[in-house]
């Protein structure tokens, strides 16, 4: 039988682009909705976009490396990273204004976690199989994609952190990064997802951008008084540097 699998991540508190998403697509079609983790940072909605996830069936989702510094933040550690003041703000905010529910949901997650669906083992990662952290592009050597696939027990990684949308197909086994929903790198500012297909065996992947209200996003970082670089990185698509 056919499974559709929606897959999401590095939504970075972004709700306006999340919401976007679920307007062009029905998520009850789906089988699973995956997340690859980075529910927080960078916009003012970790409260809507945590509360989405947490009242929805059929999700799976994972902690990516903002949301495992929040929980930091929030059993009283000092923050490492990042190290500029104003990127730290977000973080100050974001877990000032958490709902507690909301901590506790992103407390139960793990840093990665896998399932089998179709006979097909799949992993879902924030960073790779080995590093949460380890971003990969599309440019990324073979050699590494190749290396991840002789060790693996699964036939598909979901990955993220990259916030660069990819399908490749190393030694037998797919990778796919879905891209950033609400924090794209690439100059293009519109929210990126995925949606792969299972039927009989056979592994689909199809990549799509949709545009959403960034000034919804922008009027919310103004009213509370965050710092303009976030405004910009949403405006321009591009990372803040
Ligand atoms: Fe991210």
């Amino acid at each position: 039988m056919m499974k559709k699998l929606l897959l999401l991540g590095d939504i970075h508190a972004n709700y306006p682009a999340l919401k976007t998403i679920l307007r062009h697509i029905d998520p009850d079609r789906f089988d699973w909705i995956i997340n690859t983790g980075d529910f927080t940072v960078y916009s003012t909605f970790p409260n809507e976009t945590i509360q989405w996830f947490r009242e929805r069936k059929k999700t799976i989702c994972i902690l990516g490396n903002t949301d495992r510094r929040i929980l930091k933040i929030l059993k009283g550690k000092k923050l490492k990273k990042p190290k500029r003041e104003e990127k730290r703000v977000m973080y100050y905010w974001t877990s000032q204004n958490l709902h507690p529910k909301n901590g506790s949901y992103l407390e139960s997650l793990p840093k990665q976690t896998d399932f089998t669906l179709d006979h097909i083992r799949i992993g879902v990662f924030h960073g790779t199989f080995y590093n949460p952290n380890e971003e990969l592009f599309p440019s990324s050597p073979e050699s590494r994609f190749y290396h991840l696939s002789k060790d693996s027990p699964y036939q598909i990684h979901i990955m993220g952190h990259s916030h660069v949308p990819y399908y490749k197909i190393v030694n037998g086994v797919h990778f796919i990064n879905p891209g950033s929903v609400g924090r794209m790198f690439d100059g293009d500012p519109r929210a990126s997802y995925a949606i792969l297909t299972l039927s009989s065996g056979k592994i689909s992947v199809e990549h799509f951008r949709a545009p959403y209200p960034v000034e919804e996003a922008v009027k919310s970082l103004k009213k509370n008084r965050l710092p303009d670089i976030y405004a910009t990185m949403l405006r321009t698509g591009k990372k803040l540097n």
